[in-house]
């Protein structure tokens, strides 16, 4: 399909590089504190802890809904804290979130939502339309492109969001359980559109308390508990993908 074509043009700085980085609310206790990570392209980790362990709070950082307390937050090379507004702009089209509450337009059509990505960066509407409808397909939700999310199910919205997070071929993909909605069938299918897309090139991030899909498909994970992080190897060999935490 037209979204797994290889791109050629490819950042060369690592998307993900955290140094010594904190992250509080206000002034609650730091929900981590001096994490450092480095996530090269090409790379695939899950993200996994407990329920409130801040796998959400980390992923903020990385879609710039949040700034660290401390350290340091670069994407692409470039400093998050210290970037221009036009600059964010760039940083935001080459990311794609997924995130654990949706965010879809309900006043749009699954397919316009999903296409919107694209029509925001002027992608001619022939292209709009092919991308589209394979991605659609690719996740299962043919024969629902006119539908409103309002009347979806909570794993077709899950997908909805998951397609239009990737529709743009982002370089670094952020996806806050993607799959906590969905049968294992259709978990291990979105999973493989990750797989596809890191194999292209993307750094890609999953958070998930899925245990069967970390176990499934052998990468590997950040393990985030009580402020703490540890990258733990794959349950068995894999794509090298060479985090660096700290
Ligand atoms: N906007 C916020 N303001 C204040 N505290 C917050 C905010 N967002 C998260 N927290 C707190 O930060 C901690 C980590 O929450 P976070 O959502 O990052 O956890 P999580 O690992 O994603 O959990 P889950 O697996 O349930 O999604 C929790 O104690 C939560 O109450
Ligand atoms: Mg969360």
């Amino acid at each position: 399909m037209a979204l797994f074509r290889s791109k050629t043009k490819e950042s060369e700085s690592d998307p993900v590089q955290l140094e010594g980085v904190s992250l509080r609310y206000g002034n609650s206790p730091d929900i981590f504190s001096d994490l450092s990570l480095t996530l090269p392209a090409r790379s695939l980790h899950f993200l996994t802890g407990p329920s409130g362990a801040g796998k959400t709070s980390l992923l903020s950082l990385l879609y710039l809904a949040n700034l660290p307390s401390n350290g340091q937050v670069r994407l692409f090379g470039h400093d998050v804290a210290k970037t221009s507004r036009a600059k964010r702009t760039t940083i935001r089209r080459q990311l794609g979130a997924v995130f654990q509450d949706f965010r879809l337009l309900d006043h749009m059509s699954v397919f316009d939502n999903v296409a919107l990505p694209l029509r925001v960066t002027g992608t001619p509407e022939t292209a709009v339309q092919e991308n589209v409808s394979e991605l659609l397909r690719w996740v299962g939700l043919e024969g629902l492109f006119d539908a409103l999310p309002p009347v979806l199910s909570g794993g077709q919205k899950q997908r909805v969001a998951i397609a239009r997070a990737v529709v743009t071929r982002p370089k670094l993909i952020i996806a806050d359980e993607p799959t906590g909605n969905v049968d294992d069938a259709i978990a291990e299918r979105l999973m493989q559109l990750f797989v596809e897309l890191h194999k292209l090139g993307a750094c890609v991030i999953v958070a998930t308390h899925n245990e069967r899909l970390v176990e499934r498909f052998a990468f590997p994970r950040l393990h985030m508990e009580r402020g703490v992080m540890s990258v733990l190897p794959a349950k068995s060999p894999s794509p090298s993908t060479g985090a660096q935490a700290g």
